[in-house]
Parts: structure tokens; C-alpha cells; sequence
């Protein structure tokens, strides 16, 4: 098997978006709506290893009926941000973290594992085609959402780890999450659902999972909540996560506390990275477990002064309101602040800054894309 890095054949498209009409996009991009020009594709084959890296006019893949990942999900993902700095040039935050966890994922679904140099280099590729696809940083916090993701493309149906394999990135401009100001959301309590259990793939960034959590948060949507938390499987008392956020929980005498990681959870590059940060903050942090009565007797007490749930897309999310079948918790000062921390608001903004270049990388967080 070839282990020769991968190189990216940049095949440039002629009918890129004109100028206008890719700005227009860029003034207003939403998430998930609109793609860049182009895609990295790449090939693994069980006799050739990792192959037929390029650059490629973005489009419609062409897949057999039977190919594995329709039948079995044999599928995982990344998801990251490239970031516009004053001077033009473009980078992206903690990229040897997602090509680490994307290598843990690949070994949990029995994919074939891609080399950090490789999936680092595919980014660098797809960007530096696409560089004009990157929005102004200083339209607020508008980037260019990168979506890696690698699927079983054999066609067999036979329930054994597929011997071809795709590897593609695509690119998509994202607006500022909350786009009216920051403002905190609520969250429905799962009873019914779970997650992830010991053994299964929850740290795994599997599409599987997210299967998985849209019944719950189609229950969420019902209650008037807008996302949904889950419980350990096991004794239904421990707090995990969101269906796509991890969660924090600041105390009134400045101690912030995660989940720890139980191999249930995603380990997200921003819980990692707010657990370094929140030092220089004057906080200190904890990683142990929450159980749920304990988030909703420290907020109704007040002990619990803020809840915040972190991930790339929306960076820090304040969390207003807890609510569960039969009752709810409001969370923090709602007449003082708009419900959205002083920790909470610091904590946003430390990341940012680092993210969008406005304060120095001490701790060499950012890679340069182009
Ligand atoms: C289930 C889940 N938890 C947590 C996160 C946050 O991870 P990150 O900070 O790496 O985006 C994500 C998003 O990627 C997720 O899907």
C-alpha cells in the first residue's frame, strides 16, 4: 500500500460564480446554503492505498445504488472554519485536532485512516482555489465553513468495511451564527432518547449520530425549545451533550465545569481549547461529571450563573432556559444582562480574537491556509 503523501491536482473549473453574483452570496451567506467552485476529491482502495488526490469542479457525485455507505452509513466527517484576517490572508484553528479526532473516527467505522499532512493539505487546496469564497473578517463573524468528510463508496452489499473509499472537503460561506446579536437559546431535556452508550460511536463524528439525535430534537423543535441535551444511557442522570454542541456550566465562585470525556461525548476542538484558555481569564476549570439535578437545583438556586454550550459553528452559545416534560429552569440574570454571561461573553471573545487574528496566537492555535 502506497504511503506516499497525497497531492491535490488542481483542475480549474471555467465557469466559476461571476464576481457579483458570488458577492451577493458572501453579503449574505446564512449556513449551508451555498458551496464554493470547487471540491477535493480523493480515492482509497484497499490495493492502493490513498490516490487520485485533486481539486475539481464542485458538483453531483455519481454513486452506485449499492454502494455501502446508502446501506450501512460506513461514514464520518469534520467540520472547521477557515477565517479571513485583516490582511487578506486565510487560516483555520487547531487543524492537527480535527485531522486527529477525523483519524479516530475513521478507525472506529473501519475506514481507512487519511494522514494529517494529507487532510491538512486538502484544505490548503480547496482554499487556495476558492480563496475569494472566503468572507471579509471584518464583517463580523462570516468564514468560509469547510466540511471534510470521508464514505464507504463500494458497491456491495455485503456487511463488511468497504474496499473503496471517497475522500472529499467542500467549502461553504457562513454568516455570523446569531445573526440579530448573540442571544441565549433554550433547551429540551431528552427522557426518551439517548445518544450514544459505552461502545457505541459517540465520539466518533460519524453522520450515524446525528441520525440518531433528530428524532429528539424534532421533540425539542415540538416543546418550543430550539436543541435538544442528552443523558448517559446508563443511568439516565449524567448531562452529555447537545446533538451537536458540548455544554459548560459556570458557578458563581468562577469555577466553569464540561462533562468529562467518558467516550461517549465528542471531544470538541473548542471545549479542548476553552479549557486551555479559561486560565488566562481567571477561571478555573473542571472537567467531572453533572449530573442533571444538579444543573437544575444550581440554576434555580442560582449557584449555576451560567450554562454555555461551544462548538465551531456557533462558537459560544448562551443557554437561557432548561426545560424537560413537566417543568423548566430559567438559567442566569435575564434583567441584568439579556440573559447572556459576563464568563460566557469573555469566554466568546477570547476564541474569536484568536480565530480572527485580532489578538497574538500564543499558543500557536492558527495555520495558515492562504
Ligand atoms: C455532537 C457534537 N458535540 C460537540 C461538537 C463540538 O465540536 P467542535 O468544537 O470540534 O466543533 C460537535 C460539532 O462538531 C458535535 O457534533
Amino acid at each position: 500500500m502506497s504511503s506516499a503523501a497525497l497531492s491535490f491536482t488542481v483542475q480549474v473549473r471555467s465557469d466559476v460564480m461571476p464576481d457579483d453574483q458570488r458577492e451577493a452570496v458572501l453579503a449574505n451567506p446564512g449556513f449551508g446554503k451555498t458551496y464554493t467552485d470547487h471540491m477535493v476529491l480523493a480515492t482509497w482502495t484497499a490495493g492502493q492505498g490513498w490516490h487520485d488526490g485533486k481539486v475539481t469542479a464542485y458538483g453531483p457525485l455519481s454513486l452506485d445504488p449499492s454502494a455501502a455507505v446508502l446501506h450501512y452509513a460506513q461514514e464520518i466527517f469534520e467540520g472547521m472554519k477557515a477565517y479571513r484576517h485583516a490582511d487578506g490572508s486565510v487560516w483555520t484553528f487547531r487543524p492537527k485536532f480535527n485531522a486527529a479526532r477525523f483519524v479516530r473516527s475513521a478507525r472506529r467505522l473501519a475506514l481507512p485512516e487519511l494522514p494529517e499532512t494529507d487532510f491538512i493539505e486538502s484544505l490548503r487546496a480547496l482554499v487556495t482555489t476558492d480563496q475569494k469564497w472566503v468572507p471579509a473578517g471584518d464583517a463580523g463573524e462570516s468564514s468560509l465553513y469547510l466540511r471534510p468528510f470521508m464514505f464507504a463508496s463500494e458497491a456491495f452489499l455485503g456487511v463488511r468495511p468497504a474496499s473503496v473509499v471517497t475522500y472529499c472537503v467542500i467549502g461553504s460561506p457562513a454568516g455570523a451564527y446569531f445573526a440579530g446579536g448573540l442571544r441565549p437559546v433554550s433547551i429540551w431535556l431528552s427522557t426518551d432518547y439517548t445518544r450514544a452508550a459505552r461502545g457505541g460511536t459517540g465520539e466518533a463524528k460519524c453522520g450515524g449520530n446525528y441520525a440518531a439525535s433528530l428524532a429528539a430534537q424534532v421533540q425539542a423543535k415540538d416543546n418550543g425549545c430550539d436543541q435538544v441535551a442528552f443523558l448517559d444511557a446508563v443511568e439516565r442522570r449524567w448531562v452529555e451533550e447537545l446533538g451537536g454542541m458540548n455544554l459548560f456550566f459556570v458557578h458563581g465562585d468562577g469555577t466553569i465545569v464540561t462533562p468529562e470525556l467518558t467516550g461517549t461525548i465528542l471531544e470538541g476542538v473548542t471545549r479542548a481549547s476553552i479549557l486551555e484558555l479559561a486560565g488566562d481569564l481567571g477561571l478555573t476549570v473542571k472537567e467531572g461529571r453533572v449530573s442533571i439535578d444538579e444543573w437544575r437545583d444550581g440554576a434555580a438556586s442560582g449557584e449555576i450563573t451560567e450554562v454555555f454550550a461551544c462548538g465551531t459553528a456557533a462558537v459560544v452559545t448562551p443557554i437561557g432556559r432548561l426545560a424537560w416534560q413537566g417543568g423548566e429552569v430559567v438559567i442566569g440574570d435575564h434583567e441584568v444582562d439579556g440573559g447572556v454571561g459576563a464568563v460566557t461573553s469573555s469566554i466568546r471573545q477570547a476564541l474569536l480574537d484568536v480565530q480572527y487574528g485580532r489578538v497574538a496566537d500564543s499558543r500557536g492555535w492558527m495555520t495558515r491556509l492562504a
